[in-house]
């Protein structure tokens, strides 16, 4: 009955002609629909900038030794950290169906014993992280939840975390950008997201996600910006008092 267009900037050139911009079309489908109406959307989504953001992480005195991974949907960044980093054991939490795709992916890689996985719906304001993590990883993921429930996940991160630990927020926050084409884009993303997808979904700036993490007792130690395209890493540790 209605159609939404939605823009995906998906270039950090300064060049105009290397711009490019993936348009789409879809219709409004009944929200039982909602995954179907997801799928196409993210594969168009530009993929997690992984290898940069590897080196940003693993290095320095906080290199974790272990990491929880936030939404690890298939285990491909869990897989990422495993192969860069010998020492490092991941915990891949996600819904129940998803943990199990990442399992299998995980058993054929030959990386189940330092990867393992923590199924939970973390819409669920009772359900807890594992605990003593030297790292949180979280990739396009808080764009997935509304302001109090991204608070509501942050603060249940902050507990699973050791005293020097950190929170590592990979996303596309639309203030970061360097064109205005990939902003405005960007912006028009959270249409799709409100109509299609959960009602909640949103590409938040920069400067809301810090009020957030603050909210959560969380404080920003570093921001990396122009990871890959368009995306931003955002480094956390727990507010010192
Ligand atoms: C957009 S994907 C991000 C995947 C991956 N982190 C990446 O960067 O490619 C969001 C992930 O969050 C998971 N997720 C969504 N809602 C969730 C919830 N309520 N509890 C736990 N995981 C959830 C999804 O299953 C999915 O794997």
């Amino acid at each position: 009955m209605f159609s939404l267009l939605f823009y995906l900037a998906t270039t950090s050139s300064d060049s105009p002609a290397g711009n490019s911009i993936i348009l789409a079309s879809t219709r409004l489908k009944p929200a039982c629909l909602r995954q179907e109406a997801i799928s196409p959307f993210s594969k168009q989504r530009p993929r997690p900038p992984f290898s940069r953001a590897l080196e940003i992480v693993f290095s320095g005195e906080t290199k974790p030794r272990t990491l929880l991974d936030i939404g690890g949907n298939t285990g491909k960044w869990s897989l990422r950290c495993a192969e860069h980093d010998k020492d490092v054991r991941i915990t891949v939490v996600d819904l129940p169906e998803q943990v199990s795709v990442a399992d299998q992916n995980v058993r054929d890689a030959g990386q189940s014993d330092r990867i393992d996985f923590f199924p939970v719906d973390l819409l669920d304001d009772a359900s807890s992280l594992p605990e003593n993590r030297d790292a949180a990883w979280m990739s396009q993921f808080l764009c997935c939840f509304s302001e109090s429930q991204i608070v509501s996940i942050l603060t249940r991160t902050r507990k699973a975390l050791n005293p020097d630990g950190r929170v590592f927020i990979l996303d596309t926050f639309w203030d970061h950008q360097r064109l205005e084409v990939s902003a405005y884009c960007l912006i028009m993303t959270s249409l799709y997201f409100t109509c299609l997808a959960n009602g909640n979904s949103r590409m938040y700036d920069s400067k809301t996600m810090l009020r957030l993490i603050d909210q959560a007792g969380l404080e920003l130690v570093s921001e990396h910006r122009d990871l890959g395209i368009s995306h931003s890493l955002l480094v956390c540790k727990k507010k010192s008092k």
